[in-house]
């Protein structure tokens, strides 16, 4: 008879007393015992991996938002470009993990449902935190973090700043001249297009030769846009398939709300140009 294999005679580390293991290195006993049900109903394990699983990815894209807002504002485009790549290709997995959610059924999910009270992704803060990040600037969406101040400074302080579409037109403004209601308005309201601003993409992408960077630039940012928009659009209809038209848990409308939220443009001018070109 064979001898079975020993990984250990391969040179594989057996021992880890006091020593550096992959469940230490990765905080492993925190993460795992993360899963908290609060039913004993099959489904609701994938519901609270589904999320949290998103919350994490969520949370590299900030990482990743963060760096490249950063080096964009530092005159580093291409080390922006690589950020803004990566993003992306985190949106792409989040959208395809919709396709673990939708085999839960109405009926799957309506046996723990309740136990959710009132909580929804619409209270999600990193949630919030990329949309404002992104420039989708809302003040409205602040309140349902006033009860958590360390959470609502969190989101106050990314509003005091420029969105990442804010500082993509201050290097637009270094090519071509843009109106002081863009390059100074006041970053913490919503952004509203300007056709100055259009007007500047639009050459930009009618001589990309001369103009390449910002015309790399514009399709990173309309790329990432549309994985984000797949995105929104793969949360609807899955919450169409498990909850029809019932109101969210939120309390908004529920699909009516995700629809409406379907229209929202974070780089309003890079979409409108197409038309012109
Ligand atoms: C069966 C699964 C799901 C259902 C039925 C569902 C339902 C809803 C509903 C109805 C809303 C609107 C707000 C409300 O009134 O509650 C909402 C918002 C939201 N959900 Fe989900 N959701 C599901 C899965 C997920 C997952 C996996 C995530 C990932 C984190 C997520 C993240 C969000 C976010 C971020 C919002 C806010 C969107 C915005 O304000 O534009 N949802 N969800």
């Amino acid at each position: 008879m064979t001898k079975p294999y020993d990984p250990a005679e391969d040179g594989a580390q057996m021992s880890f007393d006091g020593r550096m293991s992959y469940g230490d290195y990765l905080s492993l006993d925190m993460l795992l015992n993360a899963q908290k049900t609060w039913t004993n109903t099959h489904d609701e394990m994938l519901f609270i991996i589904q999320h949290q699983t998103s919350e994490l990815w969520m949370r590299l894209a900030i990482h990743e938002l963060t760096a490249a807002r950063q080096h964009l504002l530092g005159g580093k485009a291409h080390q922006a470009f690589k950020m803004l790549a990566r993003v992306a290709r985190i949106f792409e997995q989040l959208n395809s993990a919709w396709d673990v959610l939708r085999t839960m059924t109405p009926s799957d999910y309506t046996a723990f449902r309740d136990e959710l009270g009132q909580s929804s992704g619409f209270q999600s803060h990193q949630y919030r935190q990329i949309e404002f990040m992104l420039g989708n600037r809302n003040k409205a969406m602040l309140r349902p973090h006033s009860h958590r101040p360390d959470t609502l400074a969190l989101l106050e302080a990314e509003l005091a700043q420029p969105s990442l579409y804010d500082v993509a037109l201050k290097a637009l403004a270094q090519k071509f001249p843009l109106p002081d209601a863009v390059l100074n308005r006041d970053v913490s309201e919503a952004y509203v297009p300007h056709e100055a601003v259009q007007a500047a993409w639009t050459e930009v992408y009618r001589d990309t030769e001369t103009h390449w960077e910002l015309y790399e630039l514009a399709e990173k940012l309309v790329d990432f846009e549309d994985y984000f928009r797949r995105w929104r659009f793969n949360h609807v209809t899955t919450v169409e398939r498990v909850i029809g038209f019932k109101r969210g848990t939120g309390g908004t409308g529920g699909v009516s709300y995700l629809k409406r939220m379907l229209e929202v443009e974070l780089f309003p001018e890079l979409w409108h140009l197409r038309t012109e070109l």
